[in-house]
């Protein structure tokens, strides 16, 4: 374990629930973190609300203040770099990050899509893999760099497909196994297990392909 807790901070856009499982799994002793920022691009974030009831300081900007989205994005990762995190967790941020901006965080910054990246990168995941008539779904978490959904996969959950699901039904259990992969993956990084040298590590040997997220919440290496 590290010797204080991971300062995490998070952006979200919308109703913040991955944000939630990860206060749930602090609250519940399975994650040595401290929130230092929640942060959204939209003043009526639920994310916003979760955070402000859980007394982490909240931040809210809006990109219509700013002349351009690169002046909206350098000045918000400025202000995420001063609160001191350690990691910065996207949580439901929806938006294309300039690269200027996200480069200093290299290796520090991590995001959660619903969808087996490379798979469907962007918006609509869910759809697209029913008509895909893909047999199975999933969620990734990866580094976060320049490019959209493009960072290197740490870790996976997957669903089967049901013959009956529709968006809204695949949406929804897909989340479930969000709510349990970015904890898992967060509380991997916060105890030192996971680490970034220029790619993703763990246990000190080079991460080759994404972990699989078990029915027991843990994080596995595919052949073990
Ligand atoms: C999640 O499905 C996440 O994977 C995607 O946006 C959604 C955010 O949901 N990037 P929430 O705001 O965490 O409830």
């Amino acid at each position: 374990m590290s010797a204080r807790p991971l300062r995490i901070a998070a952006l979200a856009s919308g109703r913040g629930s991955n944000l939630s499982a990860l206060i749930a799994a602090r609250d519940a002793g399975e994650l040595a973190a401290e929130f230092v920022l929640v942060g959204s691009d939209k003043a009526a974030a639920g994310a916003l609300d979760i955070a402000a009831a859980a007394g982490i300081p909240t931040l809210s900007l809006n990109p219509r203040d700013f002349p351009t989205r690169r002046d909206f994005d350098l000045e918000l990762f400025r202000r995420v770099e001063a609160s001191g995190a350690d990691l910065l967790v996207l949580a439901g941020f929806m938006r294309i990050v300039d690269a200027d901006a996200i480069a200093p965080w290299a290796g520090r910054a991590i995001n959660v899509h619903p969808s087996l990246l490379p798979k469907y990168r962007g918006l609509h995941t869910h759809r697209r893999c029913l008509e895909a008539g893909d047999a199975e779904h999933g969620a990734s978490v990866h580094f976060v760099t320049a490019e959209l959904d493009g960072g290197p996969v740490i870790a996976q959950a997957r669903i089967a497909v049901q013959p009956d699901d529709t968006e809204e039904s695949l949406a929804q259990r897909l989340l479930r196994e969000e709510h349990r992969l970015l904890p898992a993956t967060v509380a991997a990084i916060a105890s030192g297990r996971l680490t970034w040298r220029d790619a993703p590590f763990l246990d000190g040997e080079a991460l080759r392909e994404p972990l699989i997220l078990a029915t027991s919440g843990q994080l596995q290496l595919r052949h073990v």
